[in-house]
Formats: structure tokens, C-alpha cells, sequence
């Protein structure tokens, strides 16, 4: 499969928007969530338009949109580096690499420290991030689990680029 990543442009936001609608609904039996009067979940994407330190990326399966991801400042056990904030593949393009490709796309083009994190429910994304996360850091990451706030789960924490 041929996939091309790059941070997004103003012209992908609108398919953004869509592809978070895709995810949400897939995500919405452990991220309980409720559809606006407009009939969409919603997901305000401003502050990643503005990019300032919030991102948003997109993937390609030759010229059709395969998935997205969202980089936001680390937010669970610091606040300098980045955090990803949503990661989504596409389902007919998965378990074909696509996945690795955004990941490591995304990971080179913010170095620095880095947290990654996963609910509780979503076995097939910790698979899935401990498996890039090994590769990315040659094993040199460590993981908590985050069981009290507004956000829980488990954390994988890093530095790429060779900052401290
Ligand atoms: C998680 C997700 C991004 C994986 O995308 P993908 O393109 O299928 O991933 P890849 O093909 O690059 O997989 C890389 C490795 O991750 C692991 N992995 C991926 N999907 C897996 C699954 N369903 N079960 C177990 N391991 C899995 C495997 O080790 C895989 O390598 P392999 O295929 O050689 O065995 C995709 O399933 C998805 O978008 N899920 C719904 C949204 C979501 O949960 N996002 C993450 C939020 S933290």
C-alpha cells in the first residue's frame, strides 16, 4: 500500500472534521459521547487550524484520505513536549501498515518529549502503540497507568530527537 503523510493544510479540514465524525462514532462505545441537534458528534478543530503548538496531520492511500492524527502539548504527566491527541486509520486500510506510516510521520516531525496514551477499553490501540512506540524509541519508553481525572488510561512516555 502506497502511504503519504503530511501536516495538514486548510483544504483538509473539512475532511478532518468528516474522518473525526467516522472516529468518534467507531470510538463512541468507550468514549461516551452524544450527537449534537446538527446530528455530529462535533470536535472543535480551531485551535489545530491555528497550529500553534497543536497540529493535525493526514494520511494518503494513493490520492484518497486513509486517516488523521491530532498533536496537542503534552498534558498528562508534563507540559512541555507533545501529546497525540486522536490517531485514526481508516478501516479499509488497516492492518496493512498505514498506521506505522502516520505514526512515524507524525513522531519525526514533532521530536522532543512525547505521551501517548490509550483508554482503558482499547486493547487493539495499546497493541498498536506499544508495537510503533518499541520500534520508534528501540524500546527506550516507559509506560503508567493513569487512573484518576479527567483523562485515564495508559501512558506511554518518551523522547525522540535526543532531547533530555
Ligand atoms: C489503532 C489503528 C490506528 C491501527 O492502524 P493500522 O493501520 O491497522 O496499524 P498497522 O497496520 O500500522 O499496525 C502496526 C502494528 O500494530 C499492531 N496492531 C495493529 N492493529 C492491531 C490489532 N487490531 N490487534 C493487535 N495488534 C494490532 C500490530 O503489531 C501491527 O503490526 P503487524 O500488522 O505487523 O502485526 C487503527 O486500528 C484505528 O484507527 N483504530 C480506531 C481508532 C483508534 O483506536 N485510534 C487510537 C486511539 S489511541
Amino acid at each position: 500500500m502506497a502511504v503519504t503523510c503530511r501536516q495538514a493544510q486548510p483544504n483538509d479540514f473539512p475532511a478532518l472534521g468528516q474522518m473525526l465524525e467516522l472516529y468518534q462514532y467507531e470510538l463512541s462505545d468507550i468514549w461516551q459521547q452524544d450527537l449534537g441537534a446538527d446530528g455530529r458528534y462535533g470536535y472543535d478543530l480551531a485551535r489545530h487550524r491555528e497550529g500553534t503548538r497543536f497540529y493535525a496531520h493526514v494520511a494518503f492511500e494513493a490520492d484518497h484520505y486513509a486517516g488523521f492524527a491530532l498533536v496537542a502539548p503534552a498534558a498528562i504527566t508534563r507540559t512541555d513536549g507533545s501529546w497525540m491527541e486522536q490517531f485514526f486509520i481508516l478501516k479499509r486500510y488497516r492492518r496493512a501498515g498505514a498506521g506505522r506510516a502516520l505514526a512515524f510521520h507524525v513522531l519525526n516531525s514533532h521530536p522532543g518529549p512525547w505521551e501517548v496514551g490509550e483508554m482503558p477499553d482499547n486493547a487493539t490501540a495499546r497493541a498498536f502503540w506499544r508495537k510503533v512506540i518499541a520500534e520508534a524509541t528501540a524500546g527506550t519508553f516507559t509506560e503508567m497507568h493513569v487512573t484518576e481525572g479527567s483523562w485515564q488510561g495508559t501512558v506511554q512516555r518518551f523522547h525522540l530527537g535526543g532531547l533530555a
